[in-house]
């Protein structure tokens, strides 16, 4: 455990507020809905297996279940490797759900073997940025008409070690590299969430912040993958080697939950951070250029077409 840990101090509440969080059924999502749900939040887990989020959902229900005040929770199926899914649950969501003031895109996947999303996007890109991006593309016009809210987007300081492939963003003629393939996804959260505040702004909509962060160094099921992509025993190997710096999955949760709801950072947005705190992401996290590239190329790839979330009418719940 390291000796310093940003925490959320802010005791504020979440009674009336809806929050989405997407990959929630384990580590720092679970962590994430907890908090929520302990503020009074109604949250909405968007997980692929609905078994094992029913499983977190009970679980984070008897851990609470003597506290006042507590919120709701709602399980729906999304699952990021299919932008049909992610269609599908936007769609569900804005059926039912007449404000969304909180919106976690906290899924991800860690240097997994080479292999695709059903749309044929590289897996990390594909689950980590993409998946994300059209969703939130999808909720914004209910997000215009829910503020103050906040988007959250879960990166990582591996963003910081390779850059973004415009050429060969899915690795259909490079050689694949995992771990190049992760930072190229993380690196893409920390754009996203700096051009969505610029485009927000362009459009005259105020109310909504983005933030992108670094969980730190967590212990959870990411590193899943390791044993696969490196050799046999890599993660316990990796794990033991971190152990002075790893922090636990409710430790993890806290830059996430400083960004959905602190007071502090309320009048911030396009910004980087990590232990509860503003700091500076890599250069490229930086480059406008790159940002706005990677937007277009995003919007193509999910194929947005002529749908303008900026400007969209928020189609409004359905009513029986
Ligand atoms: N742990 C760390 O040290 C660390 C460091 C930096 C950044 N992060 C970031 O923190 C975020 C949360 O990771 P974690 O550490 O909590 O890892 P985790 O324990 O592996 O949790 C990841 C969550 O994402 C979900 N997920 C993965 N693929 C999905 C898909 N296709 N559709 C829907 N959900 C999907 C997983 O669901 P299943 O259980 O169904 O697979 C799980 O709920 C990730 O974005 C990660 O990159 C973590």
């Amino acid at each position: 455990m390291p000796l310093f840990s940003g925490r959320c101090l802010s005791t504020a509440k979440l009674v009336g507020k809806t929050a989405l969080v997407t990959g929630c059924n384990t580590g720092i999502g679970k962590e994430t809905v907890l908090d929520f749900y302990k503020r009074g939040a109604k949250v909405i887990m968007a997980c692929r297996s609905l078994e094992r989020a029913e499983e977190a959902k009970t679980d984070i229900e008897t851990r609470c279940k003597d506290l006042p005040d507590t919120g709701k929770i709602v399980l729906v199926k999304c699952d990021l490797t299919s932008l049909k899914s992610v269609r599908e649950f936007a769609q569900n969501v804005l059926d039912t759900e007449p404000q969304i003031n909180i919106l976690v895109n906290n899924a991800g996947v860690m240097m997994c073997p080479k292999s695709e999303t059903e749309d044929g996007f590289e897996m990390q890109l594909g689950t980590n940025h993409l998946a994300h991006f059209l969703l939130t593309m999808l909720l914004l016009p209910r997000i215009r008409n829910s503020t103050p809210a906040r988007i959250v987007t879960v990166s990582s300081k591996a963003h910081t070690r390779y850059g973004i492939n415009f050429d060969d963003l899915n690795y259909k003629s490079r050689n694949y590299n995992a771990a190049e393939a992760y930072s190229q996804s993380k690196l893409a959260n920390v754009l996203f969430s700096r051009e969505l505040a610029a485009k927000l702004k362009e459009h005259n909509i105020e109310g909504i912040n983005t933030y992108s962060l670094h969980p730190g160094v967590i212990k959870t099921e990411l590193g899943r993958h390791l044993n696969e992509t490196l050799f046999w025993g890599a993660r316990q190997i990796i794990g033991f080697v971190l152990a002075p710096f790893i922090k636990s999955p409710e430790l993890g949760a806290q830059t996430t939950i400083y960004c959905a709801v602190d007071e502090k950072c309320a009048k911030e947005t396009g910004l980087y951070y990590s232990d509860c705190a503003v700091t500076s992401p890599a250069p490229k996290g930086l480059n406008d250029e790159y940002a706005k590239k990677l937007w277009e190329k995003s919007v193509e790839l999910v194929k947005l077409g002529d749908f303008n979330p900026f400007t969209a009418a928020d189609p409004g719940v359905k009513t029986v």
